[in-house]
């Protein structure tokens, strides 16, 4: 339809048709099974209302989207299609690594990969919208959808998230294979206090815009065509109620003109946060910040007409919802084709095939990050069949062996038992030497992490399950632990005031490290963990987080030396809970850092623990070393003036600088290195971080061979929202550190003139 055919089919609408546009439910009203995400409130809808209604989520099978959308067009009386939208965060069938461990890949072209085949694959299944990139900053552990997102870092998250809306969408929606993307949870959703799930969230006006919009603004930049309200309150106004986060700063400095969602029953929920007396007034509020659909209750369908014909809602704010919901449809090609790509038939084709699973098989190492191997534990020196028999005897063992569900939160896979185990892969090698034991249970007997107790081993079952693992042990080589958090100890409604391995777990890696010395834990988990006593027992350990349909090849891809782990960490790993929130970018304050090593009093910190991460953003090994030569600098003056002009100025002060390392493979195998470049500004009219992350890449090289690596720095990198609140620079003296994490002193400065 053309913009005027739209306009007049807005015209044309009754107040009552409008207002359906605006509501979302699931196909429980179509009487259809669909995956609840939420408190699933009673909706009893009449046949006439059940009518107007504007979209549907939680369905990703092409035979029901496709039956309701005929049946909807039928009804409407417009016969205006219904978008379709799902979770479609770590994949659709083919599952991907979880966006945390996306982010340790520091590879976005990675990142667009996925995306694109997620909407391949939830485009043939009808879906018309992803609730994804998740693009919240992260900084505490505690929270427990630190799993979604990529990580601690503004700019690496503005990266990943650019090229996952890139995937989803590609050039156009309306293109076959390609689903309207949805930056979320707009905005700040990533602070809660405490890490305590949709908790209170106080943010400065120089963190909220330095840090926490970063990204945001990246994925509106990047043509995102929708956004979602968050749960929380942001400095005690929700999100969902919140006019200037949603049309002055959203809409207005960010100049995004996409589809606003509110979070699943954000808008009825403005009652309990107090800021609503009751539903009528939830919808006035949410429709005046701006929310165009609200996501999973009947206020806006209860309410929103009354509201308007009162004249307590302008007619004015529906309409212009409703322009952006037909606009996107419109865009998606649904007047002409409301079924898009949902093809039952061709979906067999496309769900898990062979490119997909080798996407997903090759993507996994580039997320794992090695973050020990002592005495070089890894790789495993295993005999390849060839009979030469030099191969060592190892012992696999521990909860996740014979798991199924090696994928994160948010993964809705048809058939989670098709997903190869550890077990599986291991024996389809082979190899006589493997040895096999349980180990433990997931979890302590009778956890209650869902709303019922789940059974697992009981405590005596352990210490024979233990013991067994104890006595292979003894007669292995080596031994490999598959240990983690249980995958409801992570994603929406799992945080945790601990973050440290289950016990039966720990007790596992005790016993049999004693007997073993030589014992490597690989560990899957959503975020962050507490490891001094891991990494005191075994002698290598590798962060695998949730890597998907072909993690457990892509584990063993790893472990036995056919590729290497390429991860470096895109969130801090803690000494103890008590360090969180906790990230690299901080400030230098007034006086020294605790150490531990040097204890004294009236120094920054804690009195009981070193100040900074146990692991800091960026760190991470891989089976081969680098050197890095001292940084080098095209020019020591970068004019801040005017930095469009080229050249250098009678000051010499240059338009860019280029900073440079030369970066070595010093070891004796092909390797990839994850070269970081950061920036401080000394000083500033606010305090600055002491440094932060403005460059990056991917670099492999063989054995031996050098390469440079540059890197541009031009002033707009350097500004930030000053004392006055404005955006910009300030001149100085900078420093530009280029090495392999965010600890490192290979430095050079230069002055902003
Ligand atoms: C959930 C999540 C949100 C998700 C939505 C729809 O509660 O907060 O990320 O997209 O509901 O499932």
């Amino acid at each position: 339809m053309t913009a005027q055919d739209l306009e007049k089919l807005l015209q044309e609408m009754s107040l009552e048709e409008k207002v359906g546009q605006m509501v979302q439910l699931s196909p429980a009203v179509y009487g259809k099974d669909s995956v609840i995400t939420g408190p699933a409130g009673e909706v009893a809808l009449t046949e006439e209302k059940t009518a107007l209604i504007g979209s549907l989520l939680g369905t990703g099978d092409p035979e029901v989207i496709r039956r309701i959308q005929k049946e909807a067009v039928a009804r409407q009386p417009h016969h205006i299609p219904m978008l379709f939208m799902l979770d479609v965060i770590n994949g659709d069938q083919t599952i991907f690594p979880i966006n945390l461990a996306l982010g340790c890949s520091f590879d976005p072209d990675m990142a667009e990969r996925t995306a694109s085949i997620a909407a391949r694959e939830a485009s043939a299944a009808g879906v018309h919208v992803t609730f994804a990139p998740m693009l919240d900053l992260v900084r505490d552990a505690r929270w427990g959808r630190v799993m979604e997102s990529p990580g601690e870092d503004p700019t690496l998250n503005a990266r990943i998230g650019e090229a996952l809306v890139h995937g989803f969408q590609g050039e156009n929606v309306g293109e076959p294979g390609r689903v309207a993307a949805c930056l979320k949870h707009f905005a700040g959703y990533g602070a809660p206090e405490g890490g305590r799930e949709y908790d209170n969230v106080e943010l400065s006006e120089q963190t909220f815009r330095n840090d926490y919009l970063t990204a945001y603004q990246a994925a509106v930049d990047a043509g995102c065509r929708m956004a979602m309200t968050s749960f929380n309150t942001l400095n005690r106004v929700p999100s969902s109620a919140n006019r200037v986060l949603c049309r002055q700063i959203l809409r207005g400095e960010m100049g995004f003109d996409g589809v606003l969602i509110s979070d699943y029953a954000a808008v009825e929920e403005l009652i309990s946060h107090g800021i609503a007396a009751d539903r009528r007034e939830a919808a006035k509020l949410a429709v005046e910040a701006g929310v165009d659909i609200d996501m999973m209750t009947t206020c806006y369908l209860d309410n929103l007409p009354d509201l308007v014909r009162s004249g307590e809602v302008p007619e004015a704010l529906v309409d212009e919802a409703v322009r952006r919901i037909l606009r996107l449809k419109n865009d998606l090609g649904l007047f002409e084709n409301p079924y898009k790509d949902a093809d039952a038939a061709a979906v067999q084709n496309v769900w898990c095939c062979d490119a997909f699973r080798k996407e997903a098989r090759a993507s996994a190492p580039e997320t794992f990050v090695l973050l020990k191997n002592k005495e070089n534990l890894l790789p495993l020196d295993v005999d390849t069949g060839d009979g030469s028999g030099g191969g060592e005897k190892i012992l696999f063992a521990g909860p996740y062996l014979d798991s199924h569900a090696l994928y994160g939160s948010w993964s809705f896979p048809n058939h989670p038992e098709e997903i190869p185990t550890l077990r599986e892969r291991l024996e389809q090698r082979g190899d006589g030497r493997f040895l096999y034991a349980r180990g433990c249970g997931m979890l302590p007997d009778k956890t209650v992490l869902t709303d019922h107790p789940l059974s697992d081993l009981t405590p005596a079952q352990n210490v024979e399950a233990v013991d067994a693992a104890c006595r292979l042990a003894a007669e292995a080589d080596r031994v490999v632990l598959f240990l983690g958090e249980h995958i409801r100890q992570t994603g929406e409604g799992a945080s945790r005031t601990s973050l440290r391995l289950p016990e039966p777990q720990m007790e596992l890696l005790r016993r049999v490290s004693a007997v073993n010395r030589n014992t490597i834990a690989v560990l899957f988990t959503g975020r962050p963990l507490v490891l001094r006593e891991v990494e005191q027992l075994a002698g290598a350990v590798l962060c695998v987080w949730r890597p998907g349909t072909e993690g457990a090849q892509a584990i063993l891809d790893v472990l036995f030396g056919e590729t290497e782990p390429s991860g470096r960490l895109s969130m801090s790993f803690p000494r103890a809970e008590g360090q969180e929130p906790l990230y690299y970018s901080r400030f230098q304050g007034g006086r020294p850092r605790f150490s531990a090593s040097d204890p004294k009093a009236y120094r920054i910190g804690y009195i009981d623990e070193d100040y900074w991460a146990y692991h800091a953003f960026g760190a991470g090994e891989g089976y081969t070393r680098f050197s890095y030569s001292p940084v080098s600098l095209s020019a020591a003056k970068l004019c801040g003036a005017d930095p469009d002009r080229a050249g250098t100025d009678a000051s010499g002060a240059a338009a860019q600088i280029t900073a440079a390392v030369t970066l070595t493979n010093t070891g004796r195998r092909r390797g990839t290195e994850i070269v970081q470049m950061y920036l401080r500004d000394r000083t500033g009219s606010v305090v600055r971080p002491v440094r932060e992350l403005k460059g990056f890449r991917r670099v492999t090289l063989d054995p031996g061979e050098s390469r440079e690596i540059p890197f541009v720095i031009a002033e707009p990198m350097l500004r930030f929202i000053r004392l006055d609140g404005t955006f910009g620079s300030e001149p100085g003296l900078f420093d530009v550190y280029i090495g392999h994490d965010s600890t490192t002193d290979n430095s050079a400065a230069f002055a902003l003139v």
